[in-house]
């Protein structure tokens, strides 16, 4: 278990914080007492509406979490304007590629779900190993853990989302730096606003609330878990993955024809 983390009077950064889970976080972290909360996403308009909604602890900025000067060069702004940063929550995602995905569909969901969390890495945490304090929320998914019916690009590049957080949590704990891994299931957002009956996600069981995502990140919090499953079944799929691949496949196979069934009747 990492070290637990108190939020009453941090400085929190969320990115992907436009709408949908990010949102959610940033809205929760200042309801729990956070001193400071920048929201950023890619859009300058739409995170100051919602920095605008937050109220006054809440502060926008617009980066592209792609871009590795952007991501240092914000590190740097920020603790200019707003002194230490003890969380970032590198939330930023991207649904791209149905089946196995074309070239661009890899590069754009490796960018996002993998280096983005590298390049803050990188700028962030020399600072938080010095002060010996710090956190970095990775936003993986369930779909890091199992199997990603729809997508190959999201899928296996939040394998490697998965991977990587749990490489900088061994690596980092001795310098004081913590990380924890969020996957959740299927969530109600403007990701998944198109989904309907033939998505492997939704077919995979219920859709809970960025609200109830933000819950179960904040005891998790608490707690100092790495792992947060806002959806506790999955760790029994994960067990059931990890146990016996074979029959993991086997029950994917099934899912997938049942997905099939279900947009043949659609269509
Ligand atoms: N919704 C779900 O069912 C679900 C399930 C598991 C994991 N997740 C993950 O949760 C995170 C939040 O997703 P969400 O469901 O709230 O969807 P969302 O689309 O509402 O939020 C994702 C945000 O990331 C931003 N973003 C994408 N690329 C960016 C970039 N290069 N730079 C800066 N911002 C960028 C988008 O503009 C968007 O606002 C994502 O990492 C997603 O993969 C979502």
């Amino acid at each position: 278990m990492a070290e637990a983390f108190a939020i009453p009077a941090t400085t929190a950064v969320v990115t992907g914080a436009a709408g949908g889970i990010g949102r959610a976080l940033a809205e929760r972290l200042i309801s729990e007492g956070a001193a400071r909360v920048v929201v950023t996403d890619r859009d300058p308009d739409a995170v100051k509406a919602v920095a605008a909604e937050l109220g006054e602890r809440a502060h926008a900025m617009a980066f592209d979490v792609t871009d590795e000067d952007a991501v240092a060069s914000a590190v740097e702004t920020i603790e200019d304007t707003h002194g230490a940063i003890d969380l970032w929550c590198s939330n930023a995602g991207v649904a791209r590629g149905r089946g196995l995905g074309d070239d661009t569909d890899w590069d754009m969901s490796w960018r996002v779900h993998v280096l983005a969390h590298i390049y803050v890495a990188r700028a962030l945490f020399p600072r938080m190993a010095e002060r010996g304090r710090g956190h970095l929320l990775v936003t993986a998914s369930a779909a890091g853990l199992l199997t990603q019916l729809d997508t190959a690009p999201y899928s296996v590049t939040k394998h490697g989302a998965v991977a990587l957080a749990e490489w900088l949590a061994i690596r980092h704990a001795d310098e004081g730096i913590n990380v924890s891994c969020l996957c959740p299931q299927g969530v109600n957002t403007p990701m998944t606003a198109g989904d309907d009956g033939t998505s492997a996600t939704r077919l995979g069981g219920a859709y809970i609330e960025p609200e109830d995502v933000a819950e179960s990140v904040v005891a998790a919090l608490h707690t100092g878990r790495f792992l947060i499953l806002p959806h506790p079944e999955a760790a029994d799929y994960e067990l059931r993955r990890v146990t016996d691949r074979d029959r993991w496949i086997s029950g994917m196979r099934r899912a997938l024809a049942k997905i099939r069934g279900a947009a043949a009747q659609r269509s």
